[in-house]
C-alpha cells in the first residue's frame, strides 16, 4: 500500500552566534527553546553563524572553541540531528557569495539605520567599526533567504534584520523574478525579551558588564542559585507584573511562567504573598532542573569532538544542497555568465 502523501512542512531558518562560553538564558527562551519545538513541525535549519561573530574583534582559537561549544549546547537543548539540520554557517560557502548578491541591492541609507549597528559601533566608536559590522544583516538575509524559510524563530532584538530581509527578498524578486520565499518573524511576546537579572530595564545580554546580570546554561548549578537570589527586585513584597512599577519581579514572573508553563496571571494568584525569598528559590529550582541536564550533555559531547564534527559535517551536507540550488537560480537570474564544467 502506498503511503498518502503529506504536505510539505513549512521551512524554518534561524542561526546563533558563537561568541561566549555559554548561551545565556535569553538565548535559551527568546530562540532555542522554539527550535526544539520546531523540529517536529517544521523543515527546520538552524546554524551557529561565526562568520558574524568575526565582525567584532576575537581571538581565533577561542572561536573555533566556542563554535564547538554551541553546536554542542544545541545538542544538547534537544536538537535532534535526525530530526532536524545542524550545521556552521562557515560551512556552507554560498552564504557569503548571496550576501554578496544582496549587498548590491541594499542601499547604504538602508544599512545605516539598522540599530544594532548603531548600538554595537557606538560602543567601540564608529570609525573603529568594521564593514563587516555594517554588513551583518545583508550576510543574515542571506543565511535566511538561501533555505527558502518560512518562519524565522528569534528573539525582539532580531525584528528590525527580519524586517530587512523581507525587503530583500521582495525587492530582488520584483526585479528578478520570483525567487525567494518571504520569511516570517516568529518571536513569541513573553519570551522575546529576557531582562538582565541586575539591570531589569535592559536585555540580557552577552556583552553586558555584570556576569552576575547573566544567567548562563552551563552555569554551575551553585552559582545559579545564587545569581537568581540576588537577582535585583523591586520595592514592596509582593509579586505581580508590573513592568514600570516592578521590572525586576515582573522580568522573573516571565522567566518562571516560561519553565514552569504556568501563566503570569496564574502565578500573582498563587504566589502573589509568598515573599521574595520563596519565590526565588523555587524559580532557581526551576533554572537549575532545566540547565543541570543541558550542562550535563554538553559536556559529554564535547569530550568527543570526531562524533561533533561528524554531526556537523553531516548538517552541512544537508545544508549545502539546499544553499546550492538557491544560488544557481540566483545567479542564472541576475545575468551572471554560467561557467562552464572544466575539462
Ligand atoms: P544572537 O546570537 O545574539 O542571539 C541568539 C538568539 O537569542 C535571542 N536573544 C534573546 N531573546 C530573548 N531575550 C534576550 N535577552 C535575548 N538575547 C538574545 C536573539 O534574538 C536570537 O534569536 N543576528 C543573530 C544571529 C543570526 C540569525 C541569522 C538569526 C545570524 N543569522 C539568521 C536568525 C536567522 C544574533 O545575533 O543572535
Amino acid at each position: 500500500m502506498t503511503q498518502p502523501s503529506r504536505p510539505p512542512r513549512p521551512r524554518v531558518l534561524s542561526g546563533i552566534q558563537p561568541t561566549a562560553d555559554s548561551f545565556h538564558l535569553g538565548n535559551y527562551l527568546g530562540a532555542v527553546r522554539q527550535w526544539v519545538a520546531m523540529q517536529d513541525t517544521h523543515d527546520a535549519f538552524y546554524c551557529v553563524v561565526d562568520l558574524h561573530a568575526i565582525t567584532v574583534p576575537y581571538d581565533p582559537a577561542l572561536l573555533r572553541r566556542r563554535t564547538r561549544i554551541a553546536a554542542a549546547q544545541l545538542f544538547a537543548a534537544g536538537l535532534d540531528p535526525e530530526r532536524c539540520t545542524v550545521f556552521v554557517q562557515s560551512h556552507v560557502a554560498e552564504h557569503t557569495e548571496l550576501a554578496w548578491v544582496l549587498g548590491c541591492l541594499t542601499g547604504f541609507g538602508e544599512a545605516s539605520r539598522m540599530i544594532q549597528f548603531k548600538d554595537k559601533s557606538a560602543k567601540g566608536g564608529a570609525e573603529q567599526a568594521s564593514v563587516g559590522l555594517f554588513t551583518y544583516p545583508v550576510l543574515q538575509a542571506a543565511d535566511i533567504l538561501l533555505y527558502q524559510a518560512n518562519q524565522v524563530p528569534v528573539g525582539e532584538d532580531q525584528r528590525q534584520h527580519l524586517e530587512l530581509t523581507r525587503d530583500l527578498a521582495q525587492r530582488f524578486n520584483h526585479r528578478f523574478g520570483q525567487v525567494f520565499t518571504v520569511p516570517g518573524p516568529y518571536i513569541l511576546a513573553d519570551v522575546a525579551k529576557i531582562n538582565d537579572l541586575q539591570d531589569p530595564a535592559a536585555k540580557m545580554s552577552k556583552s553586558s558588564s555584570s556576569p552576575q546580570g547573566i544567567v548562563d546554561v552551563l552555569d554551575e548549578s551553585g552559582v545559579i542559585r545564587k545569581k537568581i537570589a540576588r537577582a535585583v527586585t523591586d520595592a514592596g513584597t509582593d509579586i505581580r507584573a508590573d513592568e514600570a512599577a516592578k521590572p525586576g519581579v515582573t522580568n522573573l514572573l516571565r522567566i518562571y511562567s516560561a519553565l514552569a508553563g504556568v501563566s503570569v496571571a496564574e502565578l500573582e494568584a498563587s504566589h502573589g504573598n509568598v515573599g521574595y525569598g520563596t519565590f526565588k528559590r523555587e524559580l532557581a529550582e526551576l533554572v537549575v532542573d532545566t540547565f543541570a541536564p543541558v550542562r550535563e550533555r554538553t559536556e559529554k559531547m564535547l569530550a568527543d569532538e570526531t562524533e561533533l564534527d561528524r554531526l556537523l559535517a553531516q548538517g552541512a551536507s544537508r545544508a549545502s544542497r539546499v544553499a546550492r540550488e538557491t544560488m544557481a537560480l540566483v545567479r542564472d537570474r541576475i545575468g551572471l555568465l554560467l561557467p562552464l564544467p572544466a575539462g
